[in-house]
């Protein structure tokens, strides 16, 4: 098993990544004194598949554990979910030093998070993420929230789990798009953050593929190192956490103009890095060269680069990128690469080169 720790002060929580960590939830939850009772909060798909070792593992170390399902996919992620999750922590007596296990991809990361930072004006939380997205992105960094019909992630807070537990077995049962989807998050981080991460993910795209476990054990403990660096220096998002963002502006806003669902979130951001990429060419100098290399990288990953838009589906892009969460005094700001692994956060990009790299053939 490899720890990584996230610094945080009085915040601070491991990172644990390997395999067969579901069966050590117990003990590793024990060890942080919490109180006996606890809620599974899960999925419609994933409880099925883990909730029973989970429960078994905690029964096994003192505690006592009940289950909430909620149906799976992004429609979970609303206040409806939050309430029904209120109602049954407070029918089961759930106190103040009662916890949360958040079992599930990002979506149940993101509920039950905020679920467990408003209920009684916060419980202890523990993620137990189950999809590559969660494993190297959402399960780390305190971002938990709901969608509003207005958009995504418009209510939430930062709060910090105690404890990750992210295991690698899990990925067998995950569904192939969804783990391509997580490599997008993958591939960021190399981009965002670590040259040498960009090399080997390169190197070992097929291996990665294949889910290889030694190649899956190795990246996925960098991009949580990457994640706590980076989160320990900006938990709250007022500068440098920014550079996660590369290529959500143009993501998030295709998400939201093909109505969410069309593409997975890691679909939608490889697309929108690789225009984060043309736009770092045009106003930043980096080259060409590492535009196609960039390109390479996410069509290994079998993840889509472009988009076909037609103009007035352009204009609705250009419009919903106004809306989003990360517009300041009006201003779409974008994250950029000067070279593969270091990125500038806060630039501003005029909207007629953002419809210059979106355009068919550039
Ligand atoms: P998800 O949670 O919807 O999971 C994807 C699908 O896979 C679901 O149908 C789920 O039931 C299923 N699934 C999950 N694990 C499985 C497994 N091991 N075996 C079989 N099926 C499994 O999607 P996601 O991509 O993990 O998360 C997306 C969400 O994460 C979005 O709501 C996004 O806003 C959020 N997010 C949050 C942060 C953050 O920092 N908090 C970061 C990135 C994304
Ligand atoms: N996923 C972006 C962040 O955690 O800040």
């Amino acid at each position: 098993m490899r720890t990584v720790q996230v610094s945080l002060g009085d915040r601070s929580y491991e990172i644990c990544i390997g395999p067969k960590l579901l069966d050590q939830l117990g003990s590793a939850c024990a060890r942080l004194q919490l109180g006996q009772r606890c809620a599974i909060i899960s999925d419609a798909n994933v409880a099925p598949l883990y909730a029973e070792a989970v429960g078994l593992s905690l029964t096994k170390s003192g505690f006592k554990p009940f289950l909430i399902t909620v149906p799976a996919g992004e429609t979970a992620k609303s206040l409806k979910s939050v309430q029904a999750c209120y109602d049954q922590l407070a029918h089961r007596r759930l106190e103040r030093k009662s916890f949360v296990v958040a079992l599930g991809g990002g979506v149940v990361g993101d509920l039950a998070g905020f679920v467990a930072a408003t209920y009684l004006r916060g419980i202890p939380f523990v993620q137990v993420p189950t999809t590559l997205l969660a494993h190297v992105d959402s399960s780390v960094g305190g971002k938990v929230g709901v969608n509003l019909k207005a958009g995504k992630n418009l209510v939430g807070a930062f709060y910090q789990p105690r404890l990750v537990m992210a295991d690698l077995e899990v990925f067998r049962t995950l569904p192939g798009r969804e783990y391509r989807a997580g490599l997008a998050e993958v591939i960021k981080y190399g981009i965002i953050y670590d040259a040498a991460l960009f090399q080997r993910l390169e190197r070992d795209m097929p291996k990665l593929l294949k889910r290889d476990p030694q190649t899956l054990a190795k990246v996925v403990a960098r991009c949580c190192e990457i994640k706590a660096e980076v989160v320990g220096q900006d938990e709250t998002e007022c500068g440098l956490r920014a550079i996660l963002n590369f290529g959500h502006t143009i993501g998030h806003a295709l998400e939201a103009i093909s109505g969410y669902g069309t593409y997975l979130h890691g679909e939608a951001i490889s697309i929108g890095q690789v225009a984060a990429a043309r736009l770092s060419a045009h106003l930043l100098g980096f080259s060409e060269g590492e535009v196609r290399r960039i390109t390479t990288l996410f069509r290994g990953a079998k993840l889509p680069t472009k988009v076909k838009l037609d103009s007035r589906q352009l204009a609705k892009l250009l419009a919903a990128m106004q809306l989003d969460k990360k517009v300041s005094a009006g201003e779409v700001k974008f994250v950029l690469a000067r070279k593969i692994g270091q990125v500038e956060f806060g630039r501003q990009v005029p909207m007629h080169l953002i419809e210059t790299v979106l355009k068919p053939g550039h």
